[in-house]
């Protein structure tokens, strides 16, 4: 088991496949830092059919998804021992925004669930009983909580302590500084006729520091202002 072990429930397990297999969360996973268990909520349909949604009481379009279903596939993938049971977070458009310091927060855990819905919504007493947490990526509707959980992940798995190495390390922190990166160049020197500022051939590596973090805040002021309303920038 790695340090920090995720579940995920989905209907569509496929999705993930290829989710650990590059990039630092594939070092994370090599590292032993990090196990994701993929759990078919299907699997724990007991009809033949493998029914795993419902009409709306109260009609209406769209499909629930059934809160038995759900609660066996996670009684199934973590049993619920002395009343306890790690954080289970479900993925909703209506959930908190996801943000890094939430991330920070579930990178120091061992242990949490992740729920996909699909279909128009998962039914209320599920969420009630089961849930701990319900999270958003950001104002829009996907399809099913799927890609939001790669998300997740994602920004989860690298604040892992012992996945980024250093250098990695030094980026995240300027971006826990919640200020925006600063522009990057390499070779060519010039292209399409536009040089590379003066100030990074120089090699005065205190104006090179000042100047970066000078295009960041300027960059932070232009196109995410609100950013800067609680820091103290
Ligand atoms: Cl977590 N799920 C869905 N279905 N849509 C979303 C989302 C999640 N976050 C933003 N849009």
């Amino acid at each position: 088991m790695g340090r920090l072990s995720i579940h995920i429930l989905s209907i569509f397990p496929g999705i993930f496949e290829d989710l650990l297999n590059y990039g630092i969360v594939r070092r994370a996973v090599e590292k032993k830092l990090l196990d994701v268990s993929i759990v078919n909520i299907r699997d724990s349909a007991p009809d033949k059919h493998k029914t795993v949604d419902d009409v709306p009481y109260g009609g209406g379009a769209g499909m629930i998804m059934k809160p038995d279903i759900l609660a066996a596939s996670l009684e199934s993938t973590v049993p619920f021992r002395e009343h306890r049971r790690p954080e289970v977070v479900f993925l909703t458009p209506q959930g908190k925004r996801f943000d890094q310091s939430h991330a920070n927060k579930m990178s120091m855990l061992d242990e949490f669930i992740l729920i996909c819905g699909r279909y128009r919504a998962v039914d209320e007493r599920f969420r009630e009983i089961c849930v701990t947490d319900e999270i958003s990526i950001g104002d829009y509707v996907l399809s099913g909580g799927e890609p939001a959980a790669m998300v997740f992940i994602d920004a989860v798995a690298r604040l892992i302590p012992g996945v980024l190495n250093d250098f990695e390390s030094g980026i995240e922190d300027s971006f826990q500084n919640a200020l925006l990166d600063c522009p990057w160049y390499t070779r060519p020197e010039v292209f399409e006729g536009r040089k590379v500022p003066d100030v990074l051939l120089s090699g005065n590596h205190a104006e090179i520091k000042k100047w970066r973090y000078e295009q960041s805040l300027k960059r932070t002021r232009q196109r995410r202002p609100d950013l800067l309303d609680n820091s103290e920038c």
